[in-house]
């Protein structure tokens, strides 16, 4: 069966307890930890820095970490999320000047780069980068909050990206972020996505090993029912 990677962001975690609730999720079976931060002015909400990240890399987080910058400039942001131990940093194309400088920078401070579309992004961007990107990440909500719902032309945006990958016999990595659930999981995932951000989706539910299974079990299911 083809690789899936659950992403639940940090979002939708319990910040009076932030280590031990990451800590339980990835007991739990998280893949990797996404890691949302948000300026109040490229989207209008407020979230956490660099800090954050450092003092979870010291409370013995080990697991990938993917930083989601919703924030404009990114380009003084990037070493510091780098020096706190960023495993992706990715970025929206409209949040800098010089697109091509920027995901330099993150390569150039060690970390894997992704490039993020907002829901009514177009997918020119990938034109020029997409040889430089270790992730695409689809936003399936205009982001900013979690518990939004998703939104389903992102399903065709998906096809679209799967296709482009494909054709380069590439494997980045497609991930999508927003609305994700345990019942629309395998629609998602048959559009082509295998890297699933999840805030509700996981962190609503008292327990969190209970629902990964759900959802593993579930793209298991769906994957068979496909090929049989
Ligand atoms: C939204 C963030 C998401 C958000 C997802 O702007 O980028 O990562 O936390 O939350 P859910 O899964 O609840 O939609
Ligand atoms: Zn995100």
């Amino acid at each position: 069966m083809k690789k899936f990677f659950l992403a639940p962001s940090i979002l939708s975690a319990n910040f009076a307890r932030l280590g031990e609730d990451i800590q339980d999720v990835i007991n739990a079976g998280a893949d990797l930890i996404h890691f949302d931060v948000m300026d109040n002015h490229y989207v209008p909400n407020l979230s956490i820095g660099p800090m954050v990240l450092e003092s979870l890399r010291n409370y013995n987080i080990n697991i990938p970490i993917d930083v989601h910058l919703m924030v404009k400039p990114v380009d003084n942001l990037i070493p510091q999320f780098a020096k706190a131990g960023a495993t992706f940093i990715t970025f929206h194309p409209e949040s800098t000047y010089d697109i091509e400088r920027t995901i330099n920078l993150i390569r150039d401070h060690g970390c894997k780069v992704g490039l993020a579309f907002n829901p009514s992004t177009p997918l020119s961007f990938l034109d020029y980068t997409m040889k430089k990107l270790d992730l695409i990440l689809l936003m399936s909500v205009s982001p900013g909050f979690s518990n939004q719902s998703f939104i389903l032309s992102t399903i065709n945006k998906l096809r679209e990206v799967r296709k482009r990958i494909d054709s380069y016999a590439s494997n980045i990595l497609l991930q999508v972020d927003g609305g994700v659930k345990l019942d629309n999981i395998s629609e998602i995932s048959f559009a082509g996505a295998n890297v699933f951000v999840m805030g509700s989706g996981i962190f609503q539910y008292p327990d969190y090993k209970i629902i990964i299974d759900k959802i593993r079990q579930e793209l298991k299911n769906s994957y068979f029912r496909a090929i049989h």
